[in-house]
C-alpha cells in the first residue's frame, strides 16, 4: 500500500493523517498516511529513511518546512518563492519534488466563505514564514492593495521588498495602518502565548472579513477581539488546514478531493460542532 505521513515536532496532535485518511475513502485511493517525530537534528535522515523504504510523499510541518526546502531535488515555483515545503512528492523518475500548498489552501479557504480577493484592500498582520506562504497566492488574486505590518517593521520591510515584482504590496508599522481594509488576515503567532497583535480597534468594522490562521475548539483571542470591536465575519485556519491537504493530495494522487464534508467531520471530531 503506498506510504505517506506527516513530519513534525511536535506533531502527535496532528489532524493530517485524519483528513488524508478521509480523502482516500472518498476518492477510494489505497494509502496509508501517518506521524513521524524525528527530533529536530534527525529530520534530514528520517526523509532520506522514509523514501528509501518506498515512502510516496509527505507532508512537513513546524519546525521542518525551511529544512525540507533545502533537502529535496527540486522545487516547485511556488515553494521557491515561500522559502518554504510543506509537500514533497517522489516522482515516478525518483526525484523528490519539493511544493508549498499553504498559500493555495489560504485561497482556496477564503473563496469558499465568499471572500472577494480582486479589488480588495488586504492587511497581512506578521511577516514570519506563514506570511511568506501567503503572499504570492493572495498577490495573484489581484487584490489593490496589500500591505503587510509586522512588530519587526524590518520584516515586513524585507518581505514587501521581495514580493513588490508581483502586486501591490507595502509594508507599515502598526501605527501607520488607515483602513479601510477589506480583509485582515492574522499569521502571527501572537496567540501561542496568548497575546493579540497591536491593531488598533479602530480599524475594524462590521463588512470587514477576519481570517485568522490559527484555529482552536473555541475563538483564537484575534477572533474574540475582532468581534468584540463589530467585526461580523471571521473565519478561523480550520478550513486553510483542510484546503492545503487537499492541495497536497491532488498533487501526490492526481485527483481532488472534495473538502466540505471532511472539514465538517474534522469540526465534529475537535468538539467545534
Ligand atoms: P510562522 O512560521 O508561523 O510565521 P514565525 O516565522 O516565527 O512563525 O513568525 C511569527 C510571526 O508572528 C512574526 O511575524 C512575529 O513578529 P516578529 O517578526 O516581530 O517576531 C509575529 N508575532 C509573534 N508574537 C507576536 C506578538 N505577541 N505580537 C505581534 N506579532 C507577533
Amino acid at each position: 500500500m503506498d506510504r505517506y505521513l506527516v513530519f513534525g515536532h511536535p506533531v502527535r496532535h496532528s489532524k493530517s493523517p485524519f483528513i488524508h485518511t478521509l480523502f482516500a475513502r472518498q476518492t477510494q485511493q489505497e494509502l496509508e498516511y501517518g506521524l513521524a517525530e524525528p527530533a529536530v537534528d534527525e529530520f534530514a535522515h528520517a526523509l532520506r529513511t522514509f523514501f528509501d523504504q518506498g515512502g510516496k510523499g509527505c507532508n512537513v510541518t513546524v519546525p521542518f518546512k525551511e529544512q525540507a526546502f533545502t533537502l529535496v531535488d527540486r522545487l516547485s515555483p511556488r515553494a521557491r518563492r515561500a522559502g518554504a515545503v510543506n509537500t514533497i512528492k517522489l516522482t515516478d523518475d525518483g526525484v523528490l519534488l519539493g511544493d508549498n500548498t499553504d498559500g493555495a489552501g489560504l485561497v482556496a479557504d477564503l473563496k469558499s466563505h465568499g471572500v472577494t480577493l480582486a479589488d480588495s484592500r488586504i492587511l497581512l498582520l506578521g511577516a514570519g514564514g506563514a506570511a511568506r506562504g501567503a503572499l504570492a497566492p493572495l498577490l495573484a488574486e489581484l487584490p489593490s492593495e496589500l500591505v503587510i505590518a509586522n512588530r519587526t517593521h524590518t520584516k515586513a520591510q524585507q518581505l514587501a521588498a521581495e514580493f513588490c515584482d508581483l502586486g501591490p504590496v507595502t509594508a507599515q508599522t502598526y501605527e501607520q495602518l488607515a483602513g479601510p481594509f477589506d480583509l485582515v488576515i492574522n499569521s502571527t503567532s501572537a496567540s501561542l502565548q496568548g497575546e493579540l497583535p497591536p491593531l488598533a480597534p479602530a480599524l475594524i468594522h462590521t463588512d470587514i472579513a477576519i481570517y485568522d490562521m490559527m484555529y482552536g475548539a473555541s475563538d483564537t483571542a484575534f477572533i474574540s477581539w475582532a468581534k468584540q470591536h463589530g467585526a461580523r465575519q471571521t473565519m478561523d485556519g480550520l478550513g486553510m488546514l483542510v484546503e492545503q491537504a487537499a492541495e497536497a493530495f491532488t498533487v501526490w494522487r492526481g485527483i481532488r478531493p472534495g473538502t466540505k464534508q471532511v472539514l465538517r467531520e474534522l469540526k465534529r471530531n475537535l468538539g467545534v460542532i
